[in-house]
């Protein structure tokens, strides 16, 4: 038990069926309460209330997705009574004549999530455990996902990362220092009939000492900052230790061939050097990696960022100790992003920095496979020019970029770009011409074929032909190491 959650997982399982039999799904939510439904706030609430009918399914959006009472006599016309039993025995209701929810239930993609309720921004107690919020959508969507053995989840809050690394995993070890996650997590794991996720309570890495996983996956509580409010955003490390830390210990705790990502952050005393601390671990960690920055900011920005739930005094009282903080420690620039790391059983620790839209990003898991294992190909090639007698075939959707611009009553190409139609949609700059290489790959073609095929297609004389071959050869590399396009075989 901890706090009001009992962690029966017998109830839990009785409580998920009875939801997915009343209908209780991502469907019903965006039917009853529209597109905007998982972005709504708790201010929202009293609109979406009244957006909902008079039905079983309504009932459990209610008292689940809007953290509403409803009456015993809807619950049991929802749930069954043996539904309603279950809540009771999880501690995720309190029942009488009314039920009323002491956590929030949102279906998340297939499954189902109990977390604490909407934020009340600084009254949440310290221990507050956050349901599938916008971080852990971006951790999520950089997952790769290949079957592994064994995955574990450091700092897994609700267990939403450990729930869906259980689909592809054979076991899972859940870690956090706060019990009511782990209780969260249990529960959430039962709702689900998920049975091969173990938690266990201790700091980072130390409850599993001395063993190795396939993937590991940590949506650290990476903010930096001068306080120690809540569990679940301020480690109990200063400056950007935990990040650090989170880093190299999840390299020691890989198997070969294994992945870890993770989100963290890190500080730069010097802003024109705003990754070198996050560089220098990845080198230290013996693994490729690929570093996705999502932001970075001044002190000051960042500590406005962080702070949005306060006003006036309170606000300005913060920023100054924050902005203090930073000034002591001699930050220019505060930066946040994700982290993936592959052990290769050969060795080969190579980083690549790019940054990252989160509000524009897919999936990305499969990309990012095929993005290490081209990595892991390029490596073994002797020179950039060996690539040109390689088959490389089109792994992901791609749209080319043209701006023109008007010269003397002809269009003039001024800037080109493959672009990643998918995943983490980045873009490579590329000219005209190259985009028809591009286009014109084939991967039971060597790319010295296309590119020769293209220039002949073109009228090119040799010049234009070897400056092709140069430009085809760095795009198809960009392309490759961000796992838009893929070795023959791969
Ligand atoms: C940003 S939340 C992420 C929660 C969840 N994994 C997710 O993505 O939604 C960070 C989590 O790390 C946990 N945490 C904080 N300090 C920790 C530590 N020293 N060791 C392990 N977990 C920790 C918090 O309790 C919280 O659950």
């Amino acid at each position: 038990m901890s706090g009001n959650l009992v962690a029966d997982t017998v109830a839990a399982e009785t409580l998920g069926t009875a939801l997915r039999r009343g209908g209780y799904s991502e469907d019903a939510v965006y039917r009853l309460l529209g597109d905007d439904a998982y972005s709504s706030e708790r201010g929202d609430t009293p609109t979406d209330e009244r957006r909902l009918p008079q039905t079983p399914a309504a009932t459990l959006v209610r008292l689940f997705f809007l953290q509403l009472g409803v009456t015993t006599e809807e619950a049991e016309a929802a749930l069954g009574r043996s539904g309603v039993d279950a809540l009771e025995a999880t501690g995720l209701a309190e029942i009488g004549d009314q039920v009323i929810p002491r956590a929030r239930l949102l279906p998340i993609g297939k499954l189902l999530l109990a977390s604490d309720g909407f934020s009340r921004d600084v009254d949440d107690p310290a221990d507050y455990v956050a349901t599938y919020t916008p971080t852990a959508r971006v951790l999520d969507s950089l997952t790769p996902r290949p079957r592994v053995e064994r995955a574990l989840d450091v700092g897994t809050g609700s267990g939403i990362h450990a729930l869906l690394a259980a689909q592809h995993a054979g076991r899972v070890i859940a870690t956090d220092v706060n019990p009511r996650a782990l209780a969260y997590t249990t529960l959430n794991a039962a709702l689900n009939g998920i049975h091969n996720v173990k938690c266990r309570q201790g700091s980072l890495f130390e409850p599993v000492e001395g063993e190795t996983f396939g993937l590991i996956t940590c949506n650290a509580p990476y903010v930096i900052s001068p306080e120690t409010r809540w569990v679940y955003r301020d480690s109990e490390f200063s400056e950007d230790e935990v990040s650090e830390r989170v880093l190299l210990s999840a390299a020691e705790h890989l198997a070969d061939d294994g992945y870890a990502a993770m989100l963290v952050s890190w500080i730069a005393l010097d802003e024109k050097a705003p990754d070198e601390r996050v560089i220098g671990w990845t080198e230290a960690s013996g693994c490729n990696s690929w570093i996705l920055s999502t932001m970075n900011s001044d002190p000051l920005t960042h500590a406005a960022e962080w702070n949005s739930h306060l006003v006036g005094e309170a606000l300005g009282d913060a920023l100054d100790e924050w902005a203090r903080y930073f000034d002591e420690l001699g930050v220019e620039l505060v930066s946040e992003g994700a982290v993936i790391l592959h052990k290769r059983s050969g060795g080969g620790h190579s980083s690549r920095v790019d940054e990252l839209d989160e509000e524009d990003l897919d999936d990305a898991g499969d990309q990012i496979l095929r993005a290490f294992e081209a990595r892991a190909r390029l490596e073994e090639l002797p020179s950039d020019k060996a690539l040109l007698e390689e088959r490389i075939g089109v792994a992901s959707s791609l749209r080319l970029e043209r701006e023109l611009e008007p010269a003397g009553g002809r269009a003039v190409d001024v800037e080109g770009s493959v672009d990643l139609a998918d995943g983490t949609k980045h873009a490579v700059d590329a000219s005209a011409d190259v985009q028809e290489v591009i286009a014109s790959l084939d991967s039971r073609l060597r790319l010295s074929e296309v590119v020769d095929t293209t220039a002949d297609r073109l009228g090119f004389d040799d010049e234009e032909i070897e400056a092709l071959r140069e430009e085809a050869v760095e795009v198809t590399r960009e392309l490759l190491e961000l796992g838009a396009l893929r070795f023959r075989g791969d």
